[in-house]
């Protein structure tokens, strides 16, 4: 049976045709043939859509409050990042903040329309912006029509769209026992009983996000198909949320137990089974190909819960992957000496993707500040600022999260009144943090509302948003927003700062964290003073002049040639170039 002949599958290629036909202007698409790959020299920055900005005064942000703020991101006077990724967009009930996706090809009408959609294509691509979907294949929303026919019959043609499973038993009181001991990583057994069929399903996070079965062809046919869609309406590629689980082992057998010790019941177990399968790499391989039928394009991968090694195995030329080994990071420059020594062991030639913060984690400035014992608003802005350095200056993408370019803090929800639905069930024997504290809406200006929403917004506002919003910043030229321009411009003018190799420089003390960059002969260095003590520190030999610093120091000053060795200020952070 071809997908097109079941119900389900009809609406589907439906709506992935309708995709296609109103392709608005794939001409203005930014793909330039024999660009070795704008995703190496260009940095991309995340919106969270919930909390850019929002232009009808219903407290979440949308499109149109995108594409009205398209010039603080490139242009003229924008930050000068090279493409955007938005979480997910489609429709959804939103119980994961729209990671439970109930039609792929559509706009949830809370972000806008399709119209909207592809105005921000345009008007991003005007201002030489790309654009990158969330795309979220492991799950679907339990709302999604392909998972509501699947439910509906064990016979019909998406009976098996889904991982449906016989209950291994029966308990003495008559409940049904779970197929294999999986667990989901938001708590809990990782199987759901359905009554309707009198099975198991599967899924990974909540219950309400089943996990699709990448096994059955008319699966892997519908997605593809979708994409398609997206390409063909201008989009220049996609992230792949936990990419890495799409496929599980096929008997799914039970997972052996792993740390004894680990906080959550989801690390004690050792996760041999329900993802990292061997036959992941040919379906990348195959999504790869169709993502390159036109140049120009780029994915990265979201390892869910993996480490380094996976990470580089599973990178290509323009797919990258997240590994989270920086994010994990306290501010200390040994950790990250340690880390970045690591990461560059083991990439070797691979390209790595640099992320200090996302939609999932507490912000960087608030865990360093944490790390540092102080919060006090001038240490705040020197670590967001010294931490904008190393983000923007070591080996690998940077993905910047929206609002960092401000220091936008985490925000403080309590559990009780959490959006996040893991927060809401968190408990001692499901420990979780709530990640609202890293979605709170991007605070504009100073003013009521904060240049966000006339309404009331769906997360509160930072505490410190009167004064620390991006109209206060732009200024400002000594603002954390003020640093972030000046590092983008001079990034994306070094060849050796974004496309160089990496060599950490042994330095004079522990807080003290110095590496090498260089491209066909082009040098620059990077010194970054993680404590609060002044540090003696000598470049390597050569005759530098300071390109920027986030101290008092006067860009275009020579640097190591003085009669004393230059000494770095406390969090100060400087590149100097060689010349
Ligand atoms: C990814 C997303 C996270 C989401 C989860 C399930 O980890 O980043 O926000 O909850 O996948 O889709």
């Amino acid at each position: 049976m071809s997908p097109a002949q079941g119900p389900v599958l009809a609406d589907s290629s439906q709506s992935a045709r309708g995709n296609v036909a109103d392709v608005t202007d794939p001409a203005a698409a930014l793909a330039r043939p024999g660009d070795p790959g704008w995703w190496r020299t260009g940095v991309v920055y995340q919106i969270y859509p919930r909390s850019f900005a929002d232009s009808t005064g219903d407290g979440v942000g949308d499109l149109p409050g995108i594409i009205e703020h398209l010039d603080h991101l490139a242009g003229p006077d924008g930050l000068g990042v090279e493409a955007i990724w938005l979480s997910p967009i489609y429709p959804s009930p939103g119980l994961d903040g729209g990671y439970d996706v109930a039609d792929y090809s559509a706009i949830d009408p809370l972000f806008g329309s399709m119209d909207d959609f592809d105005r921000l294509i345009k008007e991003a691509h005007r201002r030489g912006l790309r654009v990158l979907l969330d795309l979220v294949l492991n799950h679907t929303s339990d709302r999604h029509p392909w998972f509501e026919a699947s439910r509906a019959s064990r016979t019909g043609p998406e009976a098996d769209w889904y991982i449906w499973r016989d209950p291994a038993g029966t308990h003495r009181s008559g409940r049904p026992i779970p197929p294999n001991n999986w667990l989901s990583f938001f708590g809990g057994s990782a199987w759901q009983w359905d009554e309707g069929r009198r099975q198991f399903y599967l899924h990974t996070f909540l219950a309400q996000q089943p996990d699709l079965n990448w096994r059955e062809p008319f699966v892997q046919e519908a997605v593809f198909g979708m994409v398609r869609g997206w390409l063909r309406r201008g989009v220049d590629g996609f992230r792949l949320d936990v990419f890495n689980a799409l496929l599980k082992s096929s008997d799914l057998a039970s997972n052996p137990p792993g740390r004894r010790l680990a906080r959550s019941p989801w690390q004690r177990q050792r996760h041999l089974h329900d993802k990292d399968q061997a036959d992941l790499l040919p379906l990348l391989a195959l999504f790869r190909s169709m993502v390159d039928e036109a140049p120009g394009r780029m994915t990265v991968g979201e390892l869910f819960a993996g480490d380094i090694g996976q990470a580089v195995a599973l990178t290509r030329p323009g797919h990258l992957v997240f590994d989270f080994e920086l994010l994990g990071q306290p501010w200390s420059a040994a950790s990250f000496r340690r880390t970045i020594a690591e990461r560059e062991r083991a990439f070797g030639e691979a390209w790595p993707t640099v992320v200090l913060s996302n939609h999932d984690q507490s912000r960087h400035v608030s865990r360093f500040l944490r790390t540092l014992g102080r919060q006090d608003q001038r240490t705040h802005d020197a670590v967001a600022k010294a931490a904008a350095v190393l983000l923007l200056t070591l080996r690998g993408t940077p993905f910047v999260y929206y609002g960092e370019e401000i220091g936008l803090p985490d925000i403080r929800v309590p559990n009780a009144l959490a959006i996040d639905p893991p927060a809401r069930r968190a408990s001692w024997r499901f420990p979780w943090w709530n990640r609202d504290r890293c979605r709170s809406p991007m605070p504009w200006t100073g003013d009521p509302g904060a240049g966000f929403t006339t309404g009331r917004p769906w997360l509160p506002f930072s505490p410190d948003h009167v004064t620390r919003n991006v109209a206060r910043q732009a200024e400002d030229s000594d603002s954390v927003l003020a640093t972030y321009r000046r590092l983008l411009r001079l990034r994306a003018a070094t060849p050796a700062l974004h496309g160089g190799g990496l060599r950490l420089i042994p330095s004079p003390g522990e807080d003290v964290l110095a590496y090498e960059r260089e491209l066909d002969g082009g040098r620059a260095v990077v010194a970054i003073n993680f404590g609060l003590r002044r540090f003696v520190w000598a470049p390597p030999p050569g005759s530098w002049k300071v390109a920027l610093s986030t101290g008092p120091r006067a860009v275009g000053s020579p640097l190591g040639d003085t009669p004393r060795a230059p000494q770095l200020e406390p969090l100060e952070a400087l590149i100097a170039l060689e010349g």
